[in-house]
This record gives structure tokens, sequence and C-alpha cells, in this order.
């Protein structure tokens, strides 16, 4: 079956960027000059898909106003001058079919999988989480997408991570197929240390098939009380394998505060506009660090 629906839970308290996210989702925390969802959905559509879910909650209602047409503004940019922005904020409204339904307790990412059930309904679907922007040339939703079609059973993106870092992600018990493929047929939620299957973590986007509802229905909260998708993933993944995706594109996490500069910085320096002359000023800010 193609996949032609992505999923983009936003719902999250995103307490580690506080006080930004006091009444501003992180999802919406600017990278140079568009907010991390865009990249997000630019990635989904990018990869072919056109019908996103985001969910959101109390407080995200900015992340609805920035996909949806803006009239003042469109007017006051059709002036001339203007015609790279007023394209710019068009092309926003026109990128994809954007859905949009509220998770109304934020009691996991497990959770927050659950209220796309009406949307996705029996089809596969990419789940790309909120506060991961990705970037490179070969969108990883579209990487996924490719392992679905190759082996047909659900795919996760996956990355090394330093071993001290696992117990705030994964871990994932992986055999390799073949190139960045891998077999997975168990992982573990924020493994405390003995318990790591590998230095490989599920970072950011995974590919998920219907049946990761009923499974979701039935998981108890696990770490941090919350819902977890790993868990329910890890149940799937016991029962029939999934394929881990050592995806390529650089991961950026907005969920905390270094992940969010770095994310600025890089782009910065690879920004048509501005990056020569914010790269001579890191350079001459380099000299004095
Ligand atoms: P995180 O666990 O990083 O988000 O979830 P958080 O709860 O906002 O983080 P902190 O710890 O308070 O800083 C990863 C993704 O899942 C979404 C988040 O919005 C984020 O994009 N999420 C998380 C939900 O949609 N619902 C939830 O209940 C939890």
């Amino acid at each position: 079956m193609r996949v032609t629906k992505a999923i983009i839970p936003a719902a999250g308290l995103g307490t580690r960027v506080l006080p930004a996210t006091k009444a501003m989702p992180k999802e919406m925390l600017p990278i140079v000059d568009k907010p991390a969802i865009q990249y997000i959905v630019e990635e989904a559509v990018a990869a072919g898909i056109r019908d996103i879910l985001i969910i959101t909650g109390r407080n995200k209602q900015i992340i609805e106003d920035h996909f949806d047409r803006a009239p003042e503004l469109e007017t006051a940019l059709s002036r001339p001058g203007k015609e790279k922005a007023l394209e710019e904020c068009l092309g926003i409204a026109g990128m994809a079919n954007i859905f949009f339904v509220r998770q109304k307790q934020t009691l996991g990412l497990g959770h927050a999988v659950l209220m796309a059930k009406p949307f996705t309904g029996d089809e596969p679907f990419v789940v790309m989480y909120g506060d991961d922007v990705i970037l490179g040339e070969d969108p990883v939703a579209g990487q996924l997408i490719r392992a679905y079609e190759a082996y047909g059973r659900a795919a996760v993106g996956i990355k090394e991570v330093p071993k001290a870092d696992l117990q705030k992600y994964c871990s994932m018990k992986a055999a390799p197929i073949r190139d960045n493929h891998y077999f997975i047929d168990d992982m573990i939620e924020k493994p405390a240390p003995g318990q790591e299957f590998s230095n490989f973590s599920i970072l950011g986007r995974c590919l998920l098939t219907p049946e990761i509802y009923t499974i979701l229905e039935r998981t108890a909260p696990g770490a941090g009380g919350e819902i977890q998708l790993t868990d329910a993933m890890a149940e799937l993944a016991r029962a029939k394998g999934v394929t881990g995706v050592d995806f390529t594109g650089k991961r950026y996490d907005m969920g905390n505060k270094l992940g969010v500069m770095q994310a600025q910085v890089e782009t910065a320096l690879r920004h048509p506009e501005i990056g020569p002359a914010f790269r001579e000023y890191l350079r001459e800010l380099s000299k004095t660090l």
C-alpha cells in the first residue's frame, strides 16, 4: 500500500525549553527564518506525502495560523519589491493538506499517536516527531517509505548515540540486513545501565502500520508515567520485526536548548541571504572565545 500520510505529534509541553515555551510551542521555535515545524512539513512533502495530521494541544493555535492563508499580510505584500515574501507566504499555506487534532491531555507520545487513528484508518503512516528537525538531501520520511516498500513492515529511523546518552533515548536490538538497513526484533525505552541492546536509538522518525493502534490501546504508562510509543513498537518488533534505517541527514533536537542553538548556527551558515555575513561574524567572535 502506498504511504501518503504523515502525522506530527506536537502537543508536548516542552518543559526543557522553558521559558520560551511557556506560551509558544517549541515546534514554532524559529531556525533562522522558518519555524521548526515548517522544515518537518517540507520534509514530508519532499517525500511525496500530501496529507499531514498535526497533533496539537492548548497554546498551539499559532501552528494552525502558520499554515493558513494570511489575507492582511498578503495584501501588504502585494506591492512591488515584496514578490518573494508573498510567494513564500502563499507557498506555506498551499504546501500540503494539513489537518489538526488536539490531544487533550499530554499522556505521552504513544497516546498522541493514538489520536491519529481516525485519520490514518487502515493505512501505514509516517510519524515525524515535532521537535526533531532533520536536514539533508534525501528526506528521512522517504528513506523509511522505501524501506517499507522493500520489506512490507514497519520501519524506524535509527542512529548510533554515545552510550552515556542511551538512557535518555531507547536502545535497539539490531542485526544488519544490508547497506544501512537492520532487522530489529526488540527495543527498550530509557534503558538503565546494563539493559542496552546496542547504541542504536530511534531518532525522530518512524513508519508504522495500523496494528500499532491495537497495541497502543492496551499499552500501560511506562517510563515517566507516559504512554510510550517505544513500548508499543517493542511489542510490534517482538511479534513481527521492524526495519531499522540508519538514515542520512543531520538531526537537530529542538526539544533542548543546545539543540536549538546548533540548528540555528548551522542553518545560518548555509543560509543564502545571511550565510556569508554570519560566517564572518562567527570567525571574528571565535577569536575572542
Ligand atoms: P518529548 O517528550 O520530547 O516532548 O516528545 P515534551 O514532553 O514536550 O518534552 P519536555 O520533556 O517537556 O521538554 C517528543 C514529541 O512528542 C510530542 C512533543 O510535542 C514532541 O514533538 N508529544 C509528547 C506529544 O505530542 N504528546 C505528548 O503527550 C508528549
